[in-house]
């Protein structure tokens, strides 16, 4: 989808109709057509992803996670207040029936971000249809952004489809033998050369910069809501919790969260994507909660899944319930313990 104001392409990718879906950069002013079109569709959006912190537009990011309670995903070198999962290069995003392979980017954005579903790439600002995305802020480094395109891009098979972030023609696919052929700014014989045209672009700053970057800036889920019901815990306060008999803490993290980062000992691992079926009538935390009465303790990597969890699981009738603050971003500062960490 074409968002005709900042030539930004946004794709909602996924497996069939009915099934899970997921987003690649939103634009706010088109939340509703995304919303219209996931409900035309059958589909239920999962993650919705940025592949940087975008300066011409303000992402859709957080209103569709206000909507949907998706799972929102940036790269691990975002300056973004919160997201509620963030990948590094080698990482998988995964949804039913696709898997985004995570490849860092750098260059356009000291935080940009490609993904290959495939036998298709999706290039974000890193390299567009016969052009390359500038360089010349938010920490953007030519050289960087040349090793980027000429040693990960490129390195694909030459029939990779490649789906940009922008097209200001209104070209909408290429592939990766055609841009290497093609391609005005990558007919250079060095990254000097490279270096040397993108020093020399002589643009004029983006006319939403000042308004964009900061919004894109600040997305986190304003938990001051969940806060005032008494269903956010500090880690001070979680911290006893750990072991106790009349709670269980519950890890909404995905598998190789949980690998990388470790758990919190004695805590049962529901992923947020199954989050809906286990609140449910027969689901696992719904039958725990209750046979047992004890009190249901979500958390997650940074705080976000986990207040939405918390407000679903109390709109499920599940009462006894609330979150830890921060996650285990938060827990691992304050000297929690952590379980299993690679
Ligand atoms: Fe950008």
């Amino acid at each position: 989808m074409l968002d005709a104001t900042s030539s930004t392409y946004t794709y909602l990718i996924a497996s069939r109709r009915g099934g899970e879906a997921l987003i690649i950069d939103s634009v706010l002013e088109k939340v509703e057509r995304y919303l219209q079109l996931l409900d035309e569709l059958d589909l239920k959006l999962v993650k919705a992803i940025d592949t940087h912190v975008h300066a011409d537009h303000i992402t859709g990011l957080g209103a569709l996670r206000d909507r949907t309670r998706c799972i929102t995903i940036m790269g691990e070198q975002s300056a973004v207040d919160v997201v509620s999962v963030r990948v590094a290069d080698g990482d998988s995003i995964d949804i039913e029936g696709i898997r985004l392979e995570v490849m860092y980017t750098p260059g356009h954005t000291d935080d940009s971000y490609c993904f290959l579903a495939g036998d298709r790439v999706f290039t974000g600002d890193t390299m567009f249809i016969r052009g390359t995305g500038r360089t010349d802020f938010q920490n953007g480094d030519a050289r960087d952004q040349y090793d980027s395109i000429f040693n990960k891009l490129l390195k694909l098979p030459d029939e990779t489809l490649v789906y940009p972030g922008h097209d200001y023609k209104g070209d909408t696919v290429s592939t990766i033998g055609e841009e290497r052929a093609f391609n005005p700014r990558l007919q250079v014989s060095s990254v000097e050369e490279y270096v040397e045209i993108m020093d020399h672009l002589n643009l004029a700053n983006p006319k939403m910069m000042d308004v964009a970057v900061p919004a894109n800036l600040k997305i986190g889920l304003s938990q001051h809501e969940v806060d005032a019901k008494g269903w956010g815990l500090s880690c001070a306060e979680a911290l006893p919790l750990v072991n106790l008999a009349d709670a269980v803490l519950v890890d909404l993290r995905e598998g190789a969260e949980r690998v990388r980062n470790g758990f919190i000992p004695g805590s049962v691992h529901a992923p947020y994507p199954e989050l809906g079926d286990n609140i449910g009538p027969g689901g696992l935390l719904h039958e725990l909660a209750a046979a047992t009465g004890k009190r249901l303790v979500f958390y997650c990597a940074f705080g976000e899944r986990s207040a939405m969890a918390v407000q679903a699981a109390q709109e499920a009738g599940i009462t006894n319930c609330c979150h830890i603050n921060g996650g285990t971003d938060s827990w691992k500062k304050s000297g929690g313990p952590l379980e299993g960490a690679r």
